[in-house]
C-alpha cells in the first residue's frame, strides 16, 4: 500500500466578473419587462407579477459578491438571460476541456510534473457537456497524459469524491500520478430569470494532482483520510437528461430542466449531516478538533459555513482557520473547497492537519483529511 499525497492544485478562473448590482439590474429590467408584458393577465390574478431581486438580500442570505462567469453578455442582456457560448464542432475542444487544460496545468506545475506523468485523469463535475466521450480522455489527450481516464459526477461533490476515488487507486498501486479536474460551467444550467436562485452560482474550474507520497518533488499534504457519504434527497435536483419529458402544453422551455433547489430544507437537512459525517471521520481517524488548523469547506452559503464550522471545531472558527471564497465566486458547485484549499494552503507547516469537505445534491458528503508533508 501507498501513501497518496496531494502534490499541485491549480484554479481556472474566467476573466469576465458579474456584481450583485450588474445583476440586479439585469434582473429587475427583466422583471420590469415581463410585468409589463403580462400585465393584463396579472391584474386578473392569471400570471404572478415578478418581484424585484436586491443586493442587499443577496449578500444578507448568501455572503455572495461577485462570480465570475464564461460569459456575461447573455447572462446580463434583459431579453436573453443565459450564457451565450458558442457550441464546438467536433472537431473542436470542448469549453470544459479547454477550462481544465488551463487548470491541470497550473496544478502540473506546482507538482513539478511533466503531463506525460499523468495516468490518471478524472473530470469530476455536476454537469457535462456531453455524455459521451468523456470529457476527461478529451483532457487527456490534449494534455499528452497517458493511462485512462474517465468522467464522474456526484454534484457538488464530484471533486472530493474524485478525490477519494484517486487517492485509492495511488494506494493500491494501479495509478501513479492523478489528476482530477472539476470544469463547473453552472451558469450554463443556472436559471437567471428566477429570483429565489439567480444570484447562486458562478464559473471555474479547479485541478489536484494526486500522487505517492513518496514521489512528491515539493510542498504536499498527505492525504490521510478520506471519507464519502450518500443520502437521497430530491431538493437539489436537475432534471435535463436524453428523457425529454415534455410538459402539458408542449413547451420546451422546462424550469426543472435546469438547477431546482429547496434551500431552506437544504439548509435544514444538510447542516446536521455535514456535521455529524466530519465528526464522525474525525473520531475514526484519531484525530481532535483542535489539530485542525484549517477546513476548506464547500461555498455554497457563508451562514452555512460558519455553523459547520462552529459545530466542527467548538467555537467560532477565524477567518484563517476557514477561509471562504463564496464572496468573490458564489457558489461553483464541486470546484468551491477546492478553491479554498488552493488559495489557502501555503502557509501551513509540516504536520498540521486540515480538512476539504464539500457537500450537495445527493444529497452528497466527501472528506478528505489532508496533513502537510
Ligand atoms: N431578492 C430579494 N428578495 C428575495 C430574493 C432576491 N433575489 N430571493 C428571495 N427573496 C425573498 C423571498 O421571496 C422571501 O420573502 P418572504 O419572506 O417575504 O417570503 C425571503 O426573501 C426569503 O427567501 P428564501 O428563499 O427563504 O431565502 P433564504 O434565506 O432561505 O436564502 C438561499 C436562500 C438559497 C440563499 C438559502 O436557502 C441557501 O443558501 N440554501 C442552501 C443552498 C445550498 O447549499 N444549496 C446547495 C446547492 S449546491
Amino acid at each position: 500500500m501507498h501513501m497518496p499525497a496531494i502534490t499541485g492544485s491549480g484554479v481556472f478562473t474566467p476573466d469576465q466578473v458579474i456584481t450583485n448590482d450588474e445583476l440586479v439590474a439585469a434582473f429587475n429590467t427583466y422583471a420590469e419587462r415581463f410585468n409589463a408584458e403580462n400585465a393584463e393577465a396579472i391584474a386578473a390574478g392569471n400570471v404572478e407579477a415578478k418581484a424585484p431581486s436586491s443586493s442587499d438580500f443577496i449578500v444578507s442570505a448568501s455572503g455572495i459578491e461577485q462570480r465570475h462567469v464564461m460569459d456575461k453578455s447573455g447572462v446580463l442582456d434583459p431579453d436573453v438571460m443565459h450564457p451565450l457560448l458558442r457550441q464546438r464542432s467536433d472537431d473542436e475542444p470542448s469549453i470544459m476541456a479547454e477550462m481544465a487544460l488551463d487548470a491541470c496545468g497550473k496544478a502540473l506545475a506546482q507538482a513539478g510534473r511533466r503531463a506525460d506523468e499523468v495516468d490518471l485523469v478524472i473530470c469530476a463535475a455536476s454537469n457535462h457537456e456531453r455524455p459521451y466521450p468523456a470529457i476527461a480522455i478529451e483532457v487527456q489527450q490534449l494534455l499528452g497524459a497517458g493511462g485512462f481516464a474517465f468522467d464522474m459526477n456526484v454534484a457538488c461533490s464530484s471533486a472530493t469524491f474524485g478525490i477519494q476515488a484517486a487517492a485509492d487507486m495511488i494506494r493500491s498501486g494501479s495509478v501513479r500520478c492523478a489528476l482530477v479536474a472539476s470544469p463547473e460551467i453552472c451558469s450554463g444550467h443556472l436559471e437567471w430569470r428566477d429570483r429565489d436562485c439567480h444570484f447562486i452560482f458562478g464559473d471555474v474550474c479547479t485541478a489536484i494532482v494526486l500522487e505517492r507520497a513518496e514521489d512528491a518533488r515539493g510542498d504536499h499534504f498527505i492525504v490521510r483520510s478520506t471519507r464519502c457519504a450518500t443520502r437521497f434527497s430530491n431538493n437539489i435536483r436537475n432534471n435535463n437528461g436524453f428523457l425529454r419529458r415534455t410538459r402539458p402544453d408542449g413547451m420546451a422551455d422546462r424550469r426543472d430542466m435546469q438547477f431546482v433547489q429547496e434551500g431552506r430544507k437544504v439548509f435544514k437537512e444538510v447542516l446536521p449531516l455535514v456535521s455529524a459525517h466530519i465528526a464522525q471521520h474525525l473520531e475514526d481517524e484519531g484525530v481532535t478538533a483542535g489539530r485542525l488548523r484549517r477546513l476548506w469547506l464547500h461555498q455554497a452559503n457563508k451562514a452555512m459555513n460558519d455553523f459547520i464550522g462552529k459545530k466542527v471545531l467548538g467555537r467560532v472558527p477565524t477567518p484563517e482557520e476557514q477561509p471562504n471564497i463564496l464572496q468573490d465566486y458564489a457558489n461553483t458547485s464541486s470546484a468551491g473547497s477546492i478553491i479554498a484549499f488552493s488559495q489557502y494552503s501555503d502557509d501551513l507547516q509540516p504536520g498540521d492537519a486540515g480538512l476539504i469537505c464539500s457537500f450537495g445534491a445527493g444529497y452528497s458528503v466527501g472528506s478528505v483529511l489532508v496533513e502537510k508533508g
